[in-house]
Parts: structure tokens; sequence; C-alpha cells
């Protein structure tokens, strides 16, 4: 059987912990597409445009794998795709309220929706992309958090915001 996932998120920017869903999400099914949402409740530091290409190199390896944005439902972006499965992760037992939520949600709004949890690797349990920004700008390490792609650009779009 062949296998879509949609694996969702806001990703402002990627981190170690999103590739690590997308790595072991793109073992697990047979295609996987990594969807940016633009219409955030957060005000995201990088644009849709930005996050897809930066997600696109990570994963220019990953032959099972593509990278888009949507706006509006998620369940409805799962549709068209003729996606049935949505993958999350979890980094710790605080994220699960919240993904409980979504996953019944969407499932209210589309009974053919289901939704695969991962846990995060162990490595990754501390990271979130907030926090990645915060120490960026204060000028701490992250090498450790994010990939070095991800780590350059976001230092060089910080001094860029700095100078304005
Ligand atoms: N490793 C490390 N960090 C992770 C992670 C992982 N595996 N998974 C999530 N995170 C972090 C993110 O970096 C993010 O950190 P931040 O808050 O500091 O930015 C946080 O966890 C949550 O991010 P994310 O997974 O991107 O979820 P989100 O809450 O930002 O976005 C959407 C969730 C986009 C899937 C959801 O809002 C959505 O579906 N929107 C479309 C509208 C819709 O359909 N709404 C109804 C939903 S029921």
């Amino acid at each position: 059987m062949r296998t879509l996932a949609v694996y969702p998120g806001s990703f402002d920017p990627p981190t170690n912990g999103h590739l690590d869903i997308i790595e072991r999400s793109s073992r697990v099914f047979s295609r996987v597409i990594v969807a940016v949402a633009v219409n955030l409740r957060k005000n995201a530091f990088f644009t849709p445009a930005e996050r897809v290409r930066m997600l696109k190199r990570l994963t220019s390896t990953m032959a099972n794998v593509e990278v888009t944005s949507f706006r509006g439902l998620l369940v409805d972006f799962a549709r068209v795709q003729e996606a049935h499965i949505l993958v999350r992760g979890i980094r710790a037992i605080s994220d699960f309220e919240y993904e409980y939520q979504m996953a019944h949600m969407n499932r209210k709004l589309d009974q053919e929706i289901d939704t695969v949890i991962m846990m995060t690797g162990e490595r990754h349990s501390a990271i979130s992309s907030n926090i990645v920004k915060e120490i960026a700008q204060f000028g701490g390490k992250i090498d450790d958090l994010v990939p070095p792609l991800v780590r350059d650009i976001l230092i060089s779009k910080l001094k860029g915001a700095k100078r304005r």
C-alpha cells in the first residue's frame, strides 16, 4: 500500500527536531509532504517562501519528501493532496494535550484523516523555533539546534534586521 502523509508546521525556522521527524517519517510513509502553514496565529520571522526554500534544501536528498506551503484549513489542504495521514511530532508530555486537541478537531472536520504522532528524538526534546531565535538574537550558540544552513540564514537575517 502506498501511503502519503502530510507533515504540517510553522517551521519558523526548521530545527533539528523537525528534520528528525521528516527523516523518520520518510522511512515510514511512501511520500511525505512537508507543509508550511502560512496563516499562523504567531507572527513569523521568516516569510513562507523563505521557510519553504530552507526546507527544500534540507530535504533535497530525501527522494520521497516534497515541500510546499498552504493557507486555510489543514484538512482542506490534505484533501486536495489526497492525503489521509497527518504526521506530528511531540517533544514532551506537555505537547500532548495540544496535539490531542488538534488531532480530534481535524478528525471531526474530516473523518478520513488520521494523525500519526511520532516522538521527537530525545536529543531534540527541548528545541523550539522561538528558543532558537532567541538564543541566536543574543549571540548564543545554536549549532546543536539547527542545521548549519538554517544557522547561517538566521544569523544573517538577524544582522539585517538589527541594521534596519
Ligand atoms: N522538534 C523541535 N521542535 C518542534 C518539533 C520537533 N519535532 N515539533 C514542533 N516543534 C516546535 C516548533 O518549533 C514550534 O515552536 P515555537 O512555538 O517556538 O515556534 C512549536 O513546537 C509548535 O510548532 P509547530 O509544530 O510548527 O506547530 P504550530 O502550532 O506552529 O502549527 C499547525 C500547527 C500549522 C499544524 C496548525 O496551526 C494548523 O493546522 N494550522 C492550519 C489551520 C487549521 O487547520 N487549524 C485547525 C487545526 S485543528
